[in-house]
């Protein structure tokens, strides 16, 4: 009797999952609700009351379990697979016909573009397994995203549980966005200055019942899994089974149709929810897409065209100094408040004193000002025929705002420079540079926590971050047990190092994360770069004179010696990096259940030895590695005369036994 009346409540309990997830999908996707606020409301107190009377028809997919109410302890990183790429982009109509020349030269077949709106977001990959939500993670570096799953959750417009029986991975990309509507009503609450900075810093945030309270947006506008031969065909897939698509894409059969849509939607964007600063141009076919390729960072089959940044003018109330990390000094413009294009304006760089002089610009000027996607606004000109007689000139600072000592000038160049090693703000953002992401990742001293750190006289050099104790940190006021803790196992991890990370942490002028890369793999360990000669420096690709000279002028600077020389004493360990080609080339599928590792274990050894993954045996793939229990890709391997290998014939591949 029991077990009946079991089944009708776990019936029902599933039948008001559906229902409410129905009405949450023409609620926030399709902006036409079914029901009113009153009547779904009474639907989610019964799903509520069911569910906690019968906790054993508990479901992490329930309506009822999108915000957490714990908050997250830290983000787990999760790789990308495979990797997330950018896009290339212009301003440019004539570079819109050159992609298409391109394309041309190794497409002779006939092909479609879609054209889609370039949503200003942050950009996230989502996997669903079996149709259920399984993980949200963010971009990171492309290869490396933080575990943001609860936080993604809370967007409503994303299903849990998709409209199908889909078995096996479906992973989707797209943008998290605040629409216009949203941010309007945040920014009178939180001081943010652009919705795009918004919306990728609320992603990050530790607490999923204020992520939901902010109210996150989401368009799907990538499809990892193949679902489909054409791009469009597989967005509509999407879109039935319940996914948040991009709105408004167009096909265009050549690339001067593609101009018309893009002239028409210049305007038409308007009438979107959300911010974009441009249009995506893909492919729409497929196939098509492995055949012209790919560059290290972007696809060649895609393109992003955006429009001209806005403009507006405004009044320049006074002009302040910035020192930067190598203790050059930046004016900086600071406005009457102005709206352009989704944020509000306060600053504007002035770059250095030249630019003053070449804008002719006084305070109290009226000025334009241009702001596009993420760059820094700019002022582009003065409205002299606005000129009252209250401007006053911009005078030369001679002393440095952060230290006092006097500002010099070198012969050859433009900008003020505090040459004063020991000015708190160059020391300030030094350690600020040599704790972020890219650098030694010491992911818990952020910018504020280092300013604490300087602020209470914790720490005065780059070396005192590994001297730090437990005791030392109590003295900040509410850093507890666990915040302490955190701070202290981030600086243990940093310890060990790549040669690439610590050669970028260093901030030696010019090197920046690309040429910190190459110096890695030219020499062996920081001893041989520290005492490497003019000529092998020379010899690596793309390094000028005036870097190989900053190289080794940092190297001979007892300061720095004595500073490299200090943190290898705080047991920081550095290898070299190491990269394997041994799969270089070889595209991998996998079917069945594998005894050492984990799909997602598999598919990272593979990309980190140069090979490549797909989720679909085809004419390209080289291998089927095949575990217990295969699929329905063995077959298709078989037909397509594909090797099929075992694990440990893929681990021989690896020359590992
Ligand atoms: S396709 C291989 N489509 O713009 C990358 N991207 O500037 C494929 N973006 O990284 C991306 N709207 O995060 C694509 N409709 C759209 C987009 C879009 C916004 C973002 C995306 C990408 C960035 C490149």
């Amino acid at each position: 009797m029991v077990k009946i009346n079991d089944n009708v409540i776990r019936e029902r309990i599933e039948q008001l999952r559906k229902i409410i997830e129905k009405y949450d999908y023409h609620y926030y996707v399709l902006n036409d609700p079914l029901i009113d606020d009153y009547e779904y409301d009474k639907l989610y107190h019964q799903l509520l009351e069911l569910e906690k009377k019968y906790p054993q028809f508990y479901s992490q997919f329930s309506p009822t379990q999108r915000v957490s109410e714990k908050n997250i302890e830290n983000f787990e990183k999760f790789s990308h697979n495979p990797r997330m790429l950018s896009l290339e982009n212009t301003y440019s109509d004539r570079e819109i016909l050159e992609f298409d020349k391109r394309i041309k030269t190794s497409v002779k077949d006939n092909y479609t573009y879609t054209v889609e709106p370039k949503i200003d977001g942050a950009a996230v990959s989502i996997i669903y397994r079996d149709s259920k939500f399984f993980k949200g993670l963010t971009r990171g570096d492309g290869n490396i995203g933080d575990d943001v799953s609860a936080n993604i959750k809370t967007i409503r417009e994303l299903p849990l549980v998709l409209n199908t029986e889909y078995k096996g991975e479906l992973i989707v990309r797209g943008e998290v966005f605040f629409t216009k509507e949203r941010f309007s009503k945040l920014i009178e609450k939180y001081p943010f200055s652009n919705a795009r900075n918004a919306a990728s810093g609320t992603l990050k945030l530790l607490a999923p019942k204020e992520v939901a309270r902010r109210g996150l947006s989401i368009r799907i506008h990538t499809v990892i899994t193949d679902l489909a031969s054409t791009h469009t065909e597989t967005l509509e897939i999407l879109k039935s089974f319940g996914i948040p698509i991009v709105e408004k894409y167009y096909i265009a059969k050549n690339i001067l149709e593609v101009l018309d849509i893009k002239e028409k939607f210049k305007t038409d964007r308007d009438t979107l929810p959300y911010e974009t600063d441009g249009i995506v141009i893909k492919i729409n076919q497929l196939y098509l897409r492995d055949i012209i390729g790919y560059t290290s960072k972007s696809p060649k089959w895609a393109f992003a065209f955006k429009y001209e940044p806005e403009r507006s003018i405004t009044k320049l109330l006074y002009v302040s100094f910035q020192v930067g990390r190598t203790g050059i000094i930046t004016p900086v413009a600071n406005l009457d408040p102005v709206y352009i294009s989704g944020s509000t304006v306060k600053r504007a760089t002035l770059h250095n004193f030249d630019e003053i002089e070449r804008l002719d610009i006084k305070i109290n000027d009226h000025v334009e000002i241009e702001k596009s996607g993420e760059i820094i606004p700019k002022i582009i000109r003065v409205l002299n025929d606005k000129r009252d007689g209250t401007e006053i000139k911009i005078s030369k600072p001679t002393i440095c705002p952060s230290c006092g000592q006097p500002l010099i000038q070198y012969e050859d160049e433009v900008a003020l420079r505090c040459i004063n090693k020991n000015c708190p703000a160059q020391i300030e953002l030094s350690i600020i540079h040599f704790c972020s992401k890219k650098a030694m990742n010491i992911e818990n001293l952020g910018e504020m926590m280092v300013k604490k750190l300087l602020q209470y006289d914790l720490i005065k050099t780059i070396p005192d971050i590994y001297r730090l104790t437990k005791e030392k940190l109590f003295q900040i006021p509410r850093i507890k047990e666990k915040s302490a803790n955190n701070i202290l196992n981030s600086i243990e991890n940093s310890k060990k190092t790549t040669l690439k990370r610590f050669i970028y942490s260093l901030g030696i002028k010019n090197v920046g994360e690309f040429l910190s890369e190459k110096l890695a793999e030219v020499f062996d360990s920081i001893d041989e770069l520290m005492n490497s000669d003019y000529e092998k420096l020379k010899g690596i690709e793309g390094i000028g004179d005036e870097t190989v000279r900053n190289i080794q002028m940092f190297f001979k600077n007892q300061g720095n010696i004595n500073l490299i020389k200090d943190l290898l004493s705080c047991k920081i360990k550095i290898e070299k990096d190491k990269k394997s080609e041994v799969l270089k080339g070889i595209l991998f599928v996998i079917t069945g259940t594998l005894k050492n590792f984990k799909r997602d274990e598999i598919k990272n050894i593979i990309i980190e030895n140069g090979g490549n993954f797909s989720e679909n045996v085809s004419t390209k793939t080289n291998y089927l590695i095949m575990g217990e229990n295969p699929g329905s890709k063995l077959d298709k391997a078989k037909k397509l005369k594909v090797k099929i290998i075992s694990e440990s014939e893929f681990l021989n591949m690896l020359g590992k036994r």
